[in-house]
């Protein structure tokens, strides 16, 4: 949830704006509570707000508190988050049907609860959205119409859609309840910072698997992640939040940069960073190969201070490859890698099938067939248009043609002239 861009130079907020513009005393109870300043302080401070207030100025206490030092703004943003979590609670629990056990996390845009399906006395997860959702009509309508298509969607690697409704003015989404933990949590809980090949392996293909399931439906995912990629118990891994529509379109949530809400796009495609208007089912296998590359090497593929930063680097700058992080990693997940995250969707995988089978080869000792010859297109490529290239350490002809690139193409076809005559004359001794 994210704060408005500046409460110190009066800037309004965008998430517990009712309570903090409205309701100040329930504010002030937690600022005490929390003993962030004691209650003469808050007083004075109110006192103040008041004053300010008779004068036409719009200021809220939590402005004032900030400004006069009792809070820092990100003690501010954390107050802020922990009093919408715990608004949430009430409209949970008016869902009919549902008796509400517990939260089970909260992400950026909803908070998920852990609940008992009545009628059919079964555990569920229900994923509560913010009023500020459900009050945007377009952004509900998409939920209803997306909640639908993941509804249709039957795979033993995707959660499954239940339901979606509204209660006291909050749209809910119903789906299978998943005891087990997330692929984020495994790389952030265990002592080393990456998975063991095998399992990420595992992880990669079953989500792969999901995607194919998904993208065969007409549905992308369009936000495959660690945080989204669930695992049970029996390590059975599932694909969250398919079909859930997004808060806005990717470009704009990738560049929300005062909303730290959506996280720094680690994973986002190119793509959905130029913000293109047709996306396909190659963004997921972009994404899906961004996360394999957390998972083997325990870092993002780019990282940066700032979320254009990180955007600057998916769209121009090119991979580390993996192998090169972990150099324990076997032949050919680098170049399965790679090959997921080619900037031009042309020259990746063309479908998440095509992955899990180079997956399987490398799990069986044989080379990733599919990659190589996806890097052969693009050698081609390059060769035939002599544009603007990415470099890849793994792949020279990769890195920017000097000025005069045109004599790498006379290079190659003397050589197939050589080639060509050595093979005749070779042809002439022979008879
Ligand atoms: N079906 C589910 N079963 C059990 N727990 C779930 C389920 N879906 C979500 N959760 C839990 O709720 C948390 C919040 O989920 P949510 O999808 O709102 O956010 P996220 O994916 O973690 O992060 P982000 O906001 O960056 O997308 C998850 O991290 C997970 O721990
Ligand atoms: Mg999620």
């Amino acid at each position: 949830m994210s704060v408005g861009s500046d409460a110190t130079q009066g800037g309004t907020t965008t998430t517990g704006q009712s309570s903090l513009m409205g309701d100040d005393s329930q504010f002030a109870r937690k600022i005490i509570e929390r003993k962030l300043a004691s209650v003469d302080e808050v007083e004075l401070v109110r006192d103040q707000v008041r004053e300010l207030q008779k004068k036409g100025q719009p200021v809220t206490l939590a402005e004032m508190l900030v400004k006069f030092g009792y809070i820092t703004k990100s003690q501010l943003d954390r107050l802020n988050l922990a009093m919408d979590e715990d608004s949430m609670y009430r409209p949970a629990q008016q869902i009919p049907g549902y008796q509400i056990l517990g939260k089970l996390g909260q992400g950026a845009m909803a908070t998920v609860f852990k609940a008992k399906q009545l009628s059919l006395d079964r555990i569920v997860a229900i994923k509560v959205l913010p009023r500020r959702l459900s009050e945007n009509q377009e952004f509900v309508d998409r939920f209803y119409r997306e909640g639908r298509a993941a509804a249709r969607l039957n795979d033993p690697n995707i959660v499954a859609a239940y339901d979606v409704g509204e209660a006291m003015g909050y749209h809910y989404f119903v789906m299978e309840y998943i005891d087990g933990t997330t692929a984020y949590d495994l790389l952030s809980n265990g002592q080393k910072k990456w998975l063991d090949e095998k399992d990420a392996i595992s992880i990669v293909s079953q989500v792969a698997r999901a995607l194919q399931h998904a993208h065969d439906k007409g549905l992308i995912h369009r936000d495959v992640k660690p945080k989204n990629i669930m695992i049970t118990r029996n390590k059975v891994v599932k694909l969250a939040d398919m079909g859930l529509a997004r808060e806005v379109d990717d470009h704009k949530a990738a560049t929300a940069e005062a909303g730290r809400a959506y996280g720094t796009p680690y994973y986002i495609s190119p793509e959905q960073i130029r913000g293109e208007i047709k996306i396909d089912h190659r963004a997921d296998i972009y994404s899906l190969g961004a996360t394999f590359y957390h998972l083997v090497t325990g870092k993002v593929p780019f990282e940066g201070p700032t979320p254009s930063a990180v955007m600057h680097k998916h769209l121009k700058e090119s991979l580390i490859p993996p192998d090169h992080i972990n150099t324990a990693l076997s032949t050919g997940i680098g170049e399965i890698i790679e090959v997921m995250m080619a900037k031009n969707a042309d020259l990746r995988y063309q479908s998440a099938d095509e992955v899990i089978e180079d997956l399987e080869a490398v799990r069986n000792g044989e080379p990733p067939f599919q990659a190589r010859r996806h890097y052969n297109a693009d050698l081609l490529e390059d060769l035939a248009s002599g544009g603007e290239v990415i470099a890849s350490p793994r792949h020279p002809l990769h890195a920017p043609m000097p000025a005069n690139h045109v004599s790498v193409n006379w290079v190659v076809a003397m050589g197939v002239l050589l080639f060509v005559s050595v093979m005749v004359n070779l042809l002439l001794l022979l008879r």
